[in-house]
């Protein structure tokens, strides 16, 4: 079973051997990289199942600061969400997505959207993201570098309708 875990100093020896294929780098860069971005208010969490490492990603609360599309409500942002290439296509992803929402309502009460935003050739994690409760907010985002990205949104509290639609 899948659980959702705030980043301890303990966890780090496992995170850092995550990684995603050579195409796919384009989508999350590297996990040094992505721990760069991590701070007291861009919370690295990772993805376990029973005690091993298997997925990370960040939860942005300084989302609704940086970009326009999230201002509206208190939103978070979910970014640099991954599986690490030994454990993909095991249906890992899609049990983490599906417990965000539980896992969000508890660790960030004071938020009520989740925003990301996924390239428009990443159709696997677009749909991953769809099946998750997200909704594609029909913008696209055009700030990552590599090229534009759907814009998408999840309710925190209900799961079924976004706050700001
Ligand atoms: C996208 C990603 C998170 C999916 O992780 P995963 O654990 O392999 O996904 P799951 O096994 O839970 O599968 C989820 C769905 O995607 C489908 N899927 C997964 N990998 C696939 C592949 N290579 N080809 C086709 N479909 C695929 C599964 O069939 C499943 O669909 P279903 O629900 O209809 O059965 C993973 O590929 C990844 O880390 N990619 C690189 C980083 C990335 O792109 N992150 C998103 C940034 S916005």
């Amino acid at each position: 079973m899948v659980t959702i875990e705030k980043m301890k100093t303990r966890h780090l020896a496992g995170v850092i051997t995550l990684s995603v294929v050579e195409e796919q780098k384009k989508f999350v860069g590297s996990i040094e990289d992505i721990l760069a971005n991590a701070n007291a208010q861009i919370r690295p969490h990772v993805i376990l199942v029973e005690d091993t490492i298997v997925g990370f990603f960040l939860i942005d609360t300084t989302y609704a600061k940086n970009y326009d599309f999230a201002r509206q409500s208190n939103s978070i942002g979910l970014r640099s969400f991954f599986i690490s290439k030994e454990h993909q296509g095991k249906g890992y992803a899609k049990q983490a997505i599906l417990a965000l929402p539980n896992y969000l309502r508890e660790a960030y009460p004071n938020h009520l959207n989740t925003f990301l935003t996924v390239n428009c050739q990443n159709l696997i994690a677009k749909e991953l993201y769809l099946k998750g409760g997200f909704q594609d907010t029909n913008t696209l985002y055009h700030g990552g570098a590599a090229g534009p990205q759907h814009i998408m949104v999840r309710s925190i509290e209900s799961g079924i309708k976004a706050a700001n639609q």
